[in-house]
């Protein structure tokens, strides 16, 4: 085990966003916009809040639009300081100079674990953060930070963790907490004995979910490259976390803060409206028009409560009054 300082972070993005589909045919899902900013700046930014220093982003398909989205814009700059807009030219710019980030490409989408192996060269032999491009944590504080800070107190790989509804563990990776006891979600973080990769309801030995936050120790590269390939053919992180388990300590860290799944059309349209609700500019705007839809859709529901049946089905009044 190694106990050195966390520098480098891995954001795999090579993932094929097929739940998001026909918008990530030729996008990255990363590249979707919450509010005016990508998905890949939220995390690139909570990842440079932590003090992380190095990122590599490992890119599939579509690769260009998240390095000219990194890089400078010479042109764009040129214009916006020619007409005077400072303020616009203070963001492209602050964009561009946000942090060290590498790229390289996974060629074929054949899982996160196969992502994250081909950071083996840019990551060395030290421990390394990794932050999924797609899960953007809503917090006051950068939870990567958190988990770094964990680290350092206990030096052992971590995945963070958030309770899900029982019925939604067979999409996810479920931790099994070692010690029995208090519900350990109320704990800072507490040591785990394993994992499965979406276990069925009755089978899911707690409702506790990884989500896109780890700090792994470069021992994970190892396993990475001894495992076989797992569900769905791809190489699965959760089954070489699992085999770490056994080998060494792994932590679990409850999230703090609201996780959003920009990857799920639910989980976007929500992140858009609790991030929009957090801008000076559009949130006073934001709250009268969803009082409204509110008050709307109280409306509704009475209306079809109070609507007649016909043969046990509602049966909507037209103003005629014929049915
Ligand atoms: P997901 O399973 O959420 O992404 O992977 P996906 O496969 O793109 O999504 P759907 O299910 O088809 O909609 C979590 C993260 O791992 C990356 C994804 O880009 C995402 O950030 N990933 C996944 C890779 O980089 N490579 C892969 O082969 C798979």
């Amino acid at each position: 085990m190694t106990n050195k300082r966390i520098r480098k972070a891995v954001i795999p993005v090579a993932g094929l966003g097929t739940r998001f589909l026909p918008a990530t045919k030729s996008q990255p899902k990363e590249m979707l916009p919450v509010v005016d900013k990508p998905a890949i700046q939220y995390i690139v930014e909570e990842a440079v809040a932590s003090g992380i220093e190095s990122i590599l982003i490992v890119t599939g398909r579509n690769k260009r639009a998240m390095e000219d989205h990194f890089d400078k814009s010479f042109e764009l700059e040129t214009i916006l300081a020619e007409k005077g807009k400072t303020g616009l030219l203070e963001i492209v710019r602050s964009v561009s100079g946000m942090a060290d980030i590498h790229y390289i490409r996974q060629k074929d989408a054949l899982g996160l674990g196969h992502a994250i192996l081909q950071a083996r060269a840019f990551v060395g032999d030290e421990p390394f953060a990794v932050l999924l491009g797609d899960d953007i944590i809503q917090a006051d504080e950068p939870f990567l930070r958190s988990m770094m800070e964990a680290y350092h107190r206990e030096p052992a790989s971590i995945v963070a963790v958030q309770p899900v509804p029982r019925k939604d563990v067979d999409k996810y990776g479920i931790v099994m907490p070692k010690a029995a006891g208090p519900a350990p979600q109320d704990q800072p973080y507490f040591e785990i004995s394993s994992l499965v990769e979406k276990p069925r309801v009755a089978e899911a030995p707690s409702s506790l979910a990884v989500i896109g936050r780890y700090i792994l120790e470069p021992t994970i590269f190892d396993v990475l490259e001894r495992i076989p390939f797992g569900a769905g053919g791809e190489l699965q992180l959760t089954d070489a976390l699992q085999q770490l388990s056994g080998m060494s300590r792994l932590i679990a860290m409850p999230i703090t803060g609201v996780r959003h799944d920009i990857g799920d059309k639910f989980g976007y349209i929500r992140a858009n409206i609790e991030f929009a609700l957090e801008r000076e500019e559009l949130k006073q705007d934001l709250r009268s028009y969803l009082r409204s839809l509110v008050q709307q859709i109280h409306t509704m529901d009475s209306a079809s409560q109070a609507a007649p049946t016909v043969q046990g089905k509602r049966v909507r009044v037209r103003k005629t009054g014929r049915v």
